[in-house]
């Protein structure tokens, strides 16, 4: 029997991390988990709560941290659609949460140190009993920096804003490409310059520029990296 383990994937924003996080996933039987997706539904929580002054990008921090003990995050999977979705208190809100609303606050609450607590504690929680592949920025450095395969994905800014421009459009999402490469660029600065557990390459972290990698190439260049770790 293959041993079970854990797989951190972390990289920039659209970086294309979720798509060989999931083929991933599927091809080991294991369980995906978006921690961005988190992150994003904490924020969906404190925009429908006002506790985001979006003029200036202030948020109620004291407000916000007295209720996040209402905020109950689970996973369910989808059987017709065949994908892992997001609950808030049992709301399934997988399709908000990618809205550009979110996009743009997201960062302002991903920062913030007792949303991130709470946040990894969900996902150590998670991956207690191992074979699961997490994908996210902190996810080799903090949440498992014992997990026995670790990824850093890259590719050029206009590449994954073209990559999320082409999803969103396919949702029928209007949105203009500057748009979306402003507010990858935007992300990007706000993810490595933060002080709570910023981006980084954890030291042990196996990199991949994927700007011109497609998704076949990179799903058998991480199965080959696998060989070694599960057998
Ligand atoms: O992967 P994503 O773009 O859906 O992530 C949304 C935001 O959440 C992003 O701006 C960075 C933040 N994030 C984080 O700080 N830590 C994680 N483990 C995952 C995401």
């Amino acid at each position: 029997m293959n041993k079970k383990i854990i797989i951190a994937i972390d990289g920039y924003s659209s970086s294309g991390k979720s798509t060989i996080a999931k083929a991933t996933a599927k091809h080991l039987g294991y369980k995906y988990i978006d921690s961005g997706s988190m992150y994003r539904t904490v924020t969906l929580f404190a925009l429908r709560n006002n506790l985001i002054d979006k003029k200036n990008s202030i948020v109620q921090e004291e407000k916000l941290k007295n209720i996040l003990d209402t905020v109950h995050i689970n996973f369910k999977i989808n059987d017709l659609k065949k994908r892992q979705e997001i609950y808030l208190n049992n709301e399934n809100v997988e399709d908000e949460i990618r809205e550009m609303e979110v996009s743009n606050y997201v960062s302002f609450i991903s920062k913030i140190k007792f949303v991130r607590e709470k946040m990894v504690r969900i996902q150590q929680e998670l991956g207690k009993e191992k074979g699961i592949v997490m994908d996210g920025r902190d996810i080799g450095t903090v949440v498992f920096p014992d997990a026995e395969l670790k990824l850093f994905m890259n590719a050029k800014a206009e590449v994954r804003a073209e990559r999320r421009y082409k999803e969103l459009k396919e949702k029928g999402v209007i949105v203009s490409y500057e748009e979306i490469l402003e507010n990858v660029k935007s992300r990007d600065h706000i993810d490595e310059t933060r002080d709570e557990s910023p981006l980084r390459k954890a030291s042990d972290a196996i990199e991949l520029d994927n700007s011109s990698m497609s998704e076949d190439e990179q799903l058998q260049w991480i199965l080959g990296l696998l060989e070694k770790k599960i057998n």
